[in-house]
């Protein structure tokens, strides 16, 4: 199975590109949605909260888990990967979202004048500024924190014109600093990537990060056979969350873009 992690109901954006893109795997998605939102919180406790959600998915039989929260990949992955993994599951493999997205801005942007936007944990932690410099060292990398973003998806105010205003807001230092390329680092800006292109313009090349992930994934099965051939191929997919409310569910299937059923487990 392949697992789909992240701090709430945000990272269906990226299970949906994966369904689309490899639909034959069965799926495992685990929404943290009584302790989201994890933008805000310290480092500490993020990593906390990761280290039990990947546990729990090997424990269901995972082979390979994508963290499609950015925080969680920007606080938590590099150590779970680097420490914690070998010690407890030396087989299976965790795969975040920065360092695919990152492949992809260096290799459209032109001018090396790149721009981020996420929580302030994701552009506090600097990843995608670090992994940005190690694949293209003269880059110039512009990140700005879009704390009022998540609650207002969330809200499904994604089309309001309150959200323009505040999205213009966002970008402005973003197209000042003249980027070229932009980083959705949030699982759940792909649902405002059409007000953010048209606020962005033809110049500015903005990356759907849900869709690179998936395109990333499907490369990374094609070249690790040792991992897709133990991947259960059915439809058999399930949604656990930590909490279940009537918005979150409305949240997910508008998202997921399917009907589904959420389920109720608990994480410690
Ligand atoms: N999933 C988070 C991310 O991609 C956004 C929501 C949150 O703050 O937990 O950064």
């Amino acid at each position: 199975m392949i697992g789909i992690f992240d701090s709430g109901l945000g990272g269906l954006t990226v299970t949906k590109e994966v369904l689309r893109l490899l639909p034959e795997y069965q799926i495992l998605y685990l929404g943290d949605t009584a302790r989201t939102p994890y933008g805000n919180r310290s480092q500490d406790l993020i990593y906390q909260f990761t280290q039990q959600a990947v546990d729990y998915l090997f424990k269901q039989g995972c082979q390979l888990i994508i963290v499609a929260c950015n925080t969680s990949s920007a606080e938590a992955l590099r150590r779970l990967q680097q420490e914690w993994l070998p010690n407890h599951y030396p087989d299976r493999r965790i795969l975040g979202v920065i360092r695919p997205v990152v492949e992809e801005a260096v290799k459209i942007s032109r001018s090396g004048q790149i721009g981020v936007i996420g929580t302030r944990g994701t552009v506090n932690a600097g990843a995608y500024e670090r992994e940005i410099k190690v694949l293209l060292p003269k880059a110039t990398v512009i990140s700005f924190a879009c704390p009022l973003l998540v609650p207002i998806v969330e809200e499904g105010w994604s089309k309001r014109p309150e959200t323009k205003k505040i999205l213009r807001y966002y970008l402005r230092p973003l197209k000042n600093r003249k980027i070229d390329t932009l980083i959705l680092g949030c699982t759940h800006y792909p649902i405002l990537y059409r007000s953010i292109k048209q606020i962005c313009g033809r110049r500015i090349k903005v990356i759907n990060s849900a869709e690179i992930v998936a395109l990333k994934l499907k490369d990374y099965l094609a070249r690790h056979l040792e991992i897709e051939r133990q991947l259960e191929k059915n439809n058999q997919h399930r949604f656990l969350v930590t909490d279940s409310t009537e918005v979150f569910k409305k949240n997910a299937q508008q998202w997921l873009g399917q009907e589904i059923k959420l389920e109720k487990i608990v994480l410690e």
